[in-house]
């Protein structure tokens, strides 16, 4: 969501003029109409300003990892197996890095053979290619009420139907899935499946209660509804051990997705899918058919980060430090915060889900935020129906603890205008 601004060189300026019309216009598929570019893209793009305290982005910490080992052992791994490395490889990805995979599922319970693991480019392209063999134009897809901005994206652009279902301070609610499930089987519809986020929520910071994954599986079994569980951050909790992925309680009817992108490095863009066996061919056909096979350099370094490195210290490590910046979010929005504002308070992960003073509006106030040198996400981000104004994502991970306090309290001064404002000249004051 970091949109870096380059600097265009007299030589690579385009030699005609810019279009301001798209001639292609009427050409393009339908599904393609559906793709904007965010209205608050241009708003980040200044946000990237060093000035300026950013707490929108989702980018883990990863000066965090001994960049000088990894510098050598990606050296090592190029003199070594530069054959390997540099060449193609089957779509479903190397055996010694599925191997590995499993491995690091074992912390959540997860009982996998490499077989049943399709690596893929981070849990983002899973989301697109499970898009893209389960939903037609219409297709219903249950979500939680807020969530993941790059899953809305990526069903939206197969023009699946997102229904939200709401999730509380234990995740997603037994009941509300139940009642969403009706429903769309009332309408004559059946959803293809549930997507979930099931630890240390993005965007709204909640865990999914332990006594609710029986529930929840349980109704998915009972509707013969396929859940996609999409867990980026589980091994990143701040309390105790891992929880027990809803994965390690039902292989058939869950399709797990794991991602290195938080524990270890963002930028190799490695993730990867454990699915039922028919679910894995076709996933396997879809990277195929998209991108041939997967980096096999990215892959080779993962498997050779696993093999010799002490990568469960590395986890151990980052989780002291976002449990130290979740503490200082934590601390200042307690002690800054005006009266009205009401958050989450993560037990992992990445993110706080800001709730606003009634009448303020996260969207309309990005603006005045950003003048006042710090940024967030504003919650219409999302929900698919562009509800959620009253809320922002504020993610911890990037800056250091006191930047982090600087942060919240530029953000408290702005919401404390905004209320204020609205107070004296009502909603016609701009924040609506
Ligand atoms: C919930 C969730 N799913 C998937 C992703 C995609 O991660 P990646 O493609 O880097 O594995 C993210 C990234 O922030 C995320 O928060």
């Amino acid at each position: 969501m970091r949109i870096q601004e380059k600097a265009v060189t007299a030589e690579q300026q385009p030699t005609s003029q810019p279009q301001r019309i798209d001639r292609y216009v009427g050409q393009y598929a339908e599904r393609a109409v559906g793709m904007v570019a965010s209205e608050i893209r241009a708003l980040f793009a200044v946000a990237a300003r060093p000035e300026i305290v950013s707490l929108a982005g989702g980018s883990p910490y990863v000066a965090a990892l001994p960049l000088d080992v990894v510098g050598g052992m990606v050296g090592k791994l190029v003199a070594d197996h530069g054959a390997q490395a540099l060449q193609y490889c089957t779509a479903q990805g190397d055996a010694g890095l599925r191997e590995r995979i499993c491995d690091v599922m074992a912390l959540e319970e997860i009982k996998a053979h490499p077989d049943e693991i399709v690596v893929t480019v981070g849990s983002q392209q899973a989301l697109d290619l499970l898009a893209r063999i389960f939903v037609d134009p219409g297709d219903v897809v249950l979500v939680e009420a807020p969530s993941y901005v790059g899953a809305l994206g990526a069903f939206a652009s197969y023009q699946a139907d997102i229904v939200h279902v709401a999730m509380d301070d234990d995740g997603l609610i037994p009941e509300a899935l139940a009642d969403a499930i009706r429903r769309t089987e009332a309408s004559g519809r059946r959803a293809k499946f549930l997507y979930t986020v099931p630890n240390f929520h993005n965007p709204a910071g909640v865990t999914l209660a332990a006594a609710r994954r029986h529930r929840i599986l349980d109704i998915c079994r009972r509707a013969g509804l396929l859940v996609v569980e999409d867990n980026p951050y589980g091994l990143l909790g701040f309390d105790g051990e891992p929880m027990r992925a809803l994965r390690a309680d039902d292989a058939e009817g869950v399709v797990y997705l794991g991602t290195f992108s938080k524990t270890f490095a963002a930028g190799v863009r490695v993730g990867w899918a454990v699915a039922p066996a028919a679910i894995r061919e076709k996933l396997i056909l879809a990277a195929e058919s998209a991108v041939l096979c997967h980096s096999s350099f990215a892959q080779l370094t993962v498997r050779e980060y696993l093999s010799t490195q002490s990568w469960r210290e590395q986890i151990k490590d980052f989780r002291e430090l976002y449990r130290e910046r979740r503490d200082a979010t934590l601390e200042a929005l307690a002690g800054m915060m005006p009266p009205g504002c009401h958050w989450t308070r993560p037990a992992g992960g990445f993110y706080v889900w800001l709730r606003l003073p009634d009448g303020i509006n996260a969207k309309a106030m990005l603006p005045r935020a950003i003048s006042s040198r710090v940024a967030y996400v504003p919650g219409t981000g999302f929900y698919a129906d562009g509800s959620g104004s009253q809320f922002a994502r504020l993610c911890y991970s990037l800056p250091a603890p006191d930047r982090i306090a600087e942060g919240v309290r530029r953000l408290a001064a702005v919401i404390e205008n905004e209320v204020q404002l609205l107070e004296d000249f009502g909603p016609a004051a701009g924040t609506r």
